[in-house]
């Protein structure tokens, strides 16, 4: 097992590092499958993934022999050139989704701020230039660039940031009439996650989907689904959308697609790709071909039967577990997500913070979502002994606090 260097890991954290974050005092060390291990050889059950990142947990044989191959031939190229890594990924990616074009970037953010721009530069080389409107909803999240943040619906987030790029609206999550009167004929997109895991663990009424695909028709505008949480097979899906029936023309991919290594990519259909130039948007270091390559074993292992139904049966278990925990504290909600995003609402005078913690100390790794909740990311090729041995240390955990 390797050994930490530092004596005092959150100290030394504190002098160097931006204080962006309240991080707990424990020093990782190493990562196998589902586990992570501290300096002192302690195991944790790691149920945040990375916040959705680890999908297929730590020291995948398959993404460490990818980056390792790749990373022989050249680590960076440049997009003046093209390269195999990407044509390959994109190639892997559009045959999955029945997308046409992709962009790669680095982050979830900046897919969003891809998928942003792409939707407002299409209506106006179609001659729309009112068309700069975009709804979205309260409590999503979409990143913490500029654009991606105002089209976030948390204000606590945008506030001492100044102006925000203009133009985005929101309404409530599933608030079909909210929505009906803020689309028209100048709005450019509805832009929405397939679930909205950040802000509370909210999964999507089939009325509003049914509303998002009716304006859509009826305005022309653009549907832009978030799924930069939600996709990449953690819905027991590959795109979270397919679930609901949604029809996006700009889909965000990030968090898990790189394996570990900073990757977002945007899908987009041919004619939003037609109205794009060279010159209209660009990254240095998007599509990196040491990312793509882990990409491409990622999805290649991800858009499989075998691990999308591990995910379903993994999320019936562990939702079946949870109620029983739940029936067990009054302090609990009822359990609600959708595959491998689920989420536990707490009681006011109970703090999710305090679960947390709780969980860290029996073992578990476990991460919180807006509005009290307790969150549960873990991979999606975790095992059934696996989230049986998460229940038993989050109803250890649950008791701590009771
Ligand atoms: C749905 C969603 N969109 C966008 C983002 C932003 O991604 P990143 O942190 O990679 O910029 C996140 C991050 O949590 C997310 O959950």
């Amino acid at each position: 097992m390797a050994q930490s260097s530092l004596k005092n890991l959150l100290a030394e954290d504190k002098n160097v590092i931006a204080p962006l974050y309240g991080k707990p005092d424990v020093d990782f060390v190493e990562g196998k499958g589902s586990y992570l291990f501290d300096a002192d050889g302690k195991k944790y059950l790691d149920f945040v993934a990375g916040i959705a990142v680890n999908s297929l947990g730590h020291q995948n044989a398959g993404i460490l022999n990818a980056i390792s191959e790749q990373a022989k031939k050249f680590i960076h190229l440049s997009n003046l050139y093209p390269n195999y890594p990407q044509i390959q990924l994109g190639k892997k990616l559009l045959e999955i989704t029945k997308f046409d074009k992709a962009f790669f970037c680095n982050s979830g953010t900046e897919a969003n701020e891809g998928c942003i721009k792409f939707a407002r530069k299409y209506f106006d080389r179609k001659g729309e230039k009112n068309r700069q409107k975009i709804v979205t909803f309260v409590n999503s999240f979409h990143g913490r660039t500029f654009a991606a943040l105002s089209a976030t619906g948390q204000p606590a987030i945008r506030e001492g940031f100044g102006s925000m790029p203009g133009d985005f609206v929101h309404v409530p999550w599933n608030d079909c009439e909210a929505l009906k009167k803020e689309v028209n004929k100048d709005t450019c997109a509805i832009m929405l996650e397939s679930l909205a895991a950040e802000g509370g663990v909210m999964t999507l009424s089939h009325e509003m989907v049914e509303t998002v695909n009716a304006l859509q028709k009826e305005f022309g505008c653009l549907v832009i689904v978030d799924e930069v949480q939600a996709g990449m097979g953690r819905l027991g899906v590959f795109l979270g959308h397919e679930k609901y029936g949604l029809k996006p023309d700009l889909v965000s991919l990030a968090k898990a697609l790189g394996g570990g290594l900073p990757l977002g990519a945007v899908l987009l259909r041919q004619k939003i790709a037609d109205e794009l130039k060279p010159g209209d948007h660009g990254t240095t270091f998007g599509g990196n071909p040491v990312a793509c390559a882990a990409g491409l074993s990622v999805v290649s292992q991800i858009a499989t039967p075998a691990l999308l139904e591990n995910v379903k049966a993994r999320s019936k278990q562990l939702k079946e577990g949870i109620a029983k925990i739940v029936a067990k504290f009054n302090f609990l909600g009822e359990v609600r997500g959708e595959g491998l995003i689920l989420g536990i609402p707490l009681a006011q005078e109970k703090s999710v913070g305090d679960v947390i913690t709780a969980a860290r100390a029996e073992g578990l790794l476990i991460l919180s979502a807006k509005g009290n909740v307790i969150r549960l990311l873990p991979p999606l090729n975790v095992s059934a002994a696996e989230c049986d041995e998460a229940l038993q240390k989050l109803e250890a955990a649950v008791s701590r606090i009771a």
